[in-house]
């Protein structure tokens, strides 16, 4: 019996220490930290690129290695290269543009090179199967002296590596793992996530994966992080936050900017959730599952608790736009994006938006809208000014000729039949009107999109 007892205590602690968040870290590290193996390809290769620019490079430029190659931060099978080109400040920015092209010409002449652009030119290359973004900067002796947008990256870089060692390294490669595993990686406005560079400011600052997500799991709307304690009064903290909002990383390279400007509020209470939900019951899965594809983040959400409980969307509508995608890099096309969407959310509020989700693919821009109904009411009544006043009543009832007048509590009300009920004619109206005064590459007239109900797709699902 004793010894019976004993055995089923062993078994308890061992199940324990199985499902531990040490245990679980250990288990999946190995899938995402390169070994030594990789290290040293790696660095090889971004030699022997520096060598190739270097040859050909502009007199008194500058070629330095940046990004998370330099500061061996890059996951397993990383592929991609940051190389900038330092430029004296006295040179013109008009020139960036078509030097950089140029370099990458003469450097890399059988390879095939993208222009790409969102606020900064840079040229992206792919060389012997990396991807290589070659950006062009100034060299500056500090940040004040800051004259382009990505100036700063070269002293992120030395920052970096002053403060971290191999131990770190791990946790900013777990850390990475954790956020691309739930889309959550990423500063671009795809993702509106979290970049290499703030991933490694939280580890500088907790120390290590496990205790960044402790303290993650307790933040409140306006954390702030100051590493070189710029904001040192409670005023001057209160001030930063109101400045920059509810999730504050100050760069330790430049008081005036805030490393995690680029996370929206929803991926930010999203990573507090999954902070949380990890210590709670770890697990590989945290790390090791792909982020839902865009049918399945439409079906998970329309078979979500939050949809399913409101007894007014108990049955929600599923509405799809698909566009084709313009050739255009995705920094430019998420930017429209995202402004279209809400733009279109604005004028559908009516019909009680539930989500919108939109995914690009190689040859499509696809939008989903759910929506609580997809029919107004016949009629609407909309409110006029207080029978008190008296010029107004007039005005309002010459504009609304031809509807039906009531008072109610003091005030005029006008009853009117709605020109348009259904979702379709909206959305269709709306991209008419949007391709005619938008210069988004998106606007493109309603003839040449289509948009259905798909709602049956996905009411199959949840059965
Ligand atoms: P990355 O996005 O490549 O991040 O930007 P990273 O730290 O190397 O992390 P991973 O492992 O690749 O995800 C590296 C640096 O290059 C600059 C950024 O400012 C950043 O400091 N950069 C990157 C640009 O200036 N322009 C770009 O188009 C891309
Ligand atoms: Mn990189
Ligand atoms: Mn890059």
């Amino acid at each position: 019996m004793e010894g019976q007892n004993k055995a089923l205590r062993r078994g308890l602690i061992m199940a324990k220490k199985r499902i531990s968040v040490p245990f679980v870290l250990r288990a999946v590290l190995p899938y995402f930290l390169p070994d030594a193996q990789e290290l040293a390809t790696e660095s090889v290769f971004a030699n022997y690129l520096l060598g190739c620019i270097e040859r050909v490079k502009p007199m008194g430029a500058r070629i330095v290695l940046t990004g998370s190659v330099a500061k061996r931060t890059f996951l397993k099978n990383n592929r991609e290269v940051d190389v900038f080109v330092l430029f004296n400040p006295e040179f013109p920015k008009s020139q960036f543009e078509s030097l950089m092209v140029s370099i990458a010409k003469s450097a890399f002449p059988d390879s095939t090179h993208q222009l790409s652009y969102a606020e900064h030119p840079y040229v992206r290359l792919k060389v012997q199967g990396h991807k290589v973004d070659l950006v062009p900067a100034y060299d500056i002796k500090d940040v004040s002296g800051r004259k382009s947008a990505v100036d700063r990256s070269v002293f992120h870089t030395k920052f970096v590596l002053s403060k971290i060692n191999d131990k770190m390294r791990q946790e900013i490669v777990l850390l990475k793992a954790f956020l691309k595993s739930n889309s959550l990686y990423g500063a671009e406005i795809k993702f509106q996530g979290f970049s290499g560079y703030l991933c490694e400011l939280l580890i500088i600052k907790y120390g290590t994966f496990a205790k960044l997500l402790r303290a993650a799991s307790k933040w409140k709307d306006g954390v702030l992080i100051d590493l070189m304690n710029y904001y040192r009064t409670s005023s001057d903290k209160g001030l930063c936050v109101h400045r920059f909002g509810f999730f504050v990383v100050i760069d330790p390279t430049d008081e005036n900017r805030n490393v995690a400007a680029a996370v929206s509020k929803s991926n930010f209470d999203r990573f507090r959730t999954l902070a949380s939900s990890f210590l709670k019951n770890p697990h590989e899965r945290f790390f090791l599952s792909h982020p839902p594809t865009f049918e399945e983040q439409i079906s998970e959400f329309y078979s979500s608790k939050k949809v399913s409980s409101k007894s007014s969307s108990k049955n929600p509508l599923v509405y799809l736009v698909s566009l084709v995608r313009p050739n255009v890099v995705d920094d430019v096309l998420w930017g429209q994006l995202r402004k279209l969407i809400s733009q279109l959310e604005e004028s559908l509020s009516d019909f009680g938006i539930l989500s919108v989700f939109a995914d690009d693919g190689k040859h499509l821009v696809r939008i989903a809208i759910i929506l609580k109904k997809d029919l107004l009411s016949p009629s609407v009544e909309i409110p006029g000014p207080p029978t008190s006043m008296k010029e107004h009543i007039v005005k309002f009832r010459v504009s609304h000729k031809d509807g039906k007048f009531s008072i109610k509590k003091g005030r005029l009300f006008v009853k009117k039949k709605r020109l348009k009920r259904k979702v379709m004619e909206y959305l269709w109206d709306f991209f008419q009107n949007y391709s005619r005064t938008s210069k988004a590459h998106l606007a493109y007239p309603p003839e040449m999109l289509v948009i259905e109900n798909v709602t049956k797709d996905f009411r199959k699902m949840r059965g």
